[in-house]
């Protein structure tokens, strides 16, 4: 399956075209009632939206167990996610996913007060979570090798292109607009402070009694074991849990056992010119 690349953003023909980018990029209206959860892919976009789900139906798990994710918080730039979006001029707030770079958000974005939530994940660990994915999943091309796909990450020749590119320009933004930015770290550190912060940033007040539903919902285990959630229920053929599972490790620091200690200096080299404007400090001990 070839790739077609839309200003410099690599995209599968299979779930969207230049036509949908074009028109969502310059036609697509953000309401100020938006909540808009943003990620490179790989650095928790589902669990965010279990998070999410949770947190808007005050620790309500009707929702979470009885309709897939991807119907909760569709991605946008797809054409199932785009149209859906569209439709739903009810919800309040509407809310919706992309892994979208900023260059190619919609430009109403910018004149609105929609929030969004941006997660940033460890790129080494990105990287491995990618690997597995784009061999199990039918949009992605399936890697050459462990090797060549570190090569692509820094080329920034993978669908959505470059993480680099990608947390540079969503943080950037962080005093322009109703950015929160959270890491995948920190909520395996600290899920219940960080579902609490997460409150904070939407005006959210929740009872001891929903936050603790919020949490139970949204470990590894309790995501894995719900088919709601773990992907099971996906378009058959889509995904092929038999090579990777979708909810696979759920763990951070999982690139050591996929880096050699060669591939892992090169990275560095790599992250530390490609980010050093970057204007924010994130908590990696090894970045
Ligand atoms: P791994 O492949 O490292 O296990 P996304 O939703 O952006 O595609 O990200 C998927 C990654 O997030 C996978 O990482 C998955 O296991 C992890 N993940 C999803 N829900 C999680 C949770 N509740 N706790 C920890 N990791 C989770």
């Amino acid at each position: 399956m070839e790739y077609g690349c839309y200003k410099k953003m690599y995209f599968s023909p299979l779930i969207t075209s230049v036509e949908l980018l074009t028109s969502l990029e310059n036609e697509f209206q953000i309401t100020d009632y938006d909540l808009i959860n943003v990620t490179y892919p790989k650095s928790g976009t589902s669990w965010m939206i279990e998070i999410l789900t949770l947190i808007l139906s005050g620790g309500d798990t009707h929702l979470s167990r009885t309709v897939p994710n991807w119907k909760r918080m569709p991605w946008v730039e797809t054409f199932e996610g785009y149209w859906k979006v569209q439709k739903n001029e009810c919800d309040n707030p509407r809310t919706f996913s992309s892994h979208l770079p900023i260059h190619l958000f919609p430009k109403s974005f910018f004149k609105s007060k929609a929030k969004v939530i941006y997660t940033v994940r460890h790129p080494k660990d990105v990287l491995v979570s990618f690997y597995y994915f784009s061999r199990m999943a039918i949009y992605f091309k399936d890697p050459e090798s462990f090797e060549q796909f570190l090569q692509d990450f820094f080329k920034g020749e993978l669908l959505y292109g470059s993480w680099f590119d990608h947390v540079l320009g969503w943080t950037a933004m962080k005093d322009q607009v109703d950015l929160f930015i959270m890491t995948y770290e920190e909520l395996i550190k600290d899920l219940r402070g960080s579902v609490v912060r997460i409150c904070d940033f939407l005006g959210r007040k929740l009872d001891e009694a929903a936050i603790n539903s919020v949490v139970e919902n949204t470990t590894f285990k309790s995501m894995k074991d719900n088919s709601m959630a773990n992907y099971s229920l996906s378009l058959k053929g889509t995904l092929d849990q038999k090579k990777s599972p979708f909810m696979r490790k759920g763990i951070s620091g999982d690139w050591k056992n996929h880096f050699t200690v060669e591939q892992s200096e090169r990275f560095d080299l790599v992250f530390k010119e490609k980010m050093k404007d970057l204007c924010v400090k994130f908590s990696w001990e090894d970045l």
